[in-house]
């Protein structure tokens, strides 16, 4: 995908995420009741984050870490309270305004919020960046132009989800293309595990990083693997 294609892609991203999906993610990530299969959904990005925080080390304290795509801020919140100077990236400005709300008793740390693209190098450098969620929606070109982008700001660890490609969301996805675009979301980009690892293995950008562990969680209608990106 060339650069402006990738330009519009986030453009549309943000625009879903600011407007029409945003009382639906306040909801979602709140402790409102939920009904059963976005409960399902919650329960997984909830066993997600744990997961994710449990792959960093217990003690952020001299850590800078940039939460990518950090929409309503809960693992922002989480990695300050273990002590890291977290930068919250988020593009949709409705989104990050309820994040910082959200974020009022954080006990260490501290949080920046930075309005704009994740991949903006005004972030500054990072000892770890964590990506949940937030480049599923890019080609898996693009994915990995992002993680690029990352790598060259980040010290040790990059840990980001993407939709893994398995046979059942195959179908799925294929489905969903029937459908009239309006009122969808911009389209998730499967991509399998072993695609991934060649692009990310082959990409001169990424040579200084290995893939390390990796996980998958699924919960109902919500499927997402992690992964780990270690500098070597
Ligand atoms: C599925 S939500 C996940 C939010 C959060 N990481 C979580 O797990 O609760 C994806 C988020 O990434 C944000 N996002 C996607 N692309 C972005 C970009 N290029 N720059 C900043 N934010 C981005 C979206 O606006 C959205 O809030």
């Amino acid at each position: 995908m060339s650069a402006s294609t990738l330009e519009q892609r986030r453009t549309e991203i943000e625009a879903y995420f600011d407007r029409t999906a945003m009382a639906a993610w306040a909801r979602l990530t709140s402790t409102e009741k939920l009904g059963h299969i976005r409960a399902t959904v919650r329960a997984g990005r909830d066993r997600m984050r744990e997961s994710l925080l449990a792959m960093l080390p217990d003690a952020l304290d001299t850590a800078r870490v940039l939460d990518a795509g950090s929409g309503t801020g809960a693992l922002a919140v989480a990695l300050a309270d273990r002590g890291a100077e977290v930068t919250a990236a988020e593009h949709s400005p409705a989104l990050s305004a309820l994040a910082r709300q959200r974020a009022g008793g954080i006990r260490r740390g501290n949080i920046r919020f930075f309005v704009g693209d994740m991949n903006d190098p005004a972030t500054g450098r990072f000892t770890h960046v964590v990506a949940m969620d937030s480049l599923i929606h890019y080609t898996p070109d693009d994915l990995v132009r992002m993680l690029a982008g990352f790598a060259v700001r980040t010290d040790t660890s990059i840990l980001f989800t993407f939709a893994p490609r398995t046979r059942l969301l195959a179908i799925m996805h294929r489905v969903g293309k029937l459908f009239p675009r309006s009122d969808r979301s911009p389209a998730i980009e499967p991509v399998a595990e072993a695609r991934l690892r060649h692009l990310l293995g082959t990409d001169p950008r990424l040579a200084g990083f290995r893939v390390a562990r990796t996980f998958r969680v699924e919960s109902g209608f919500y499927i997402s693997q992690a992964m780990e990106l270690l500098r070597q």
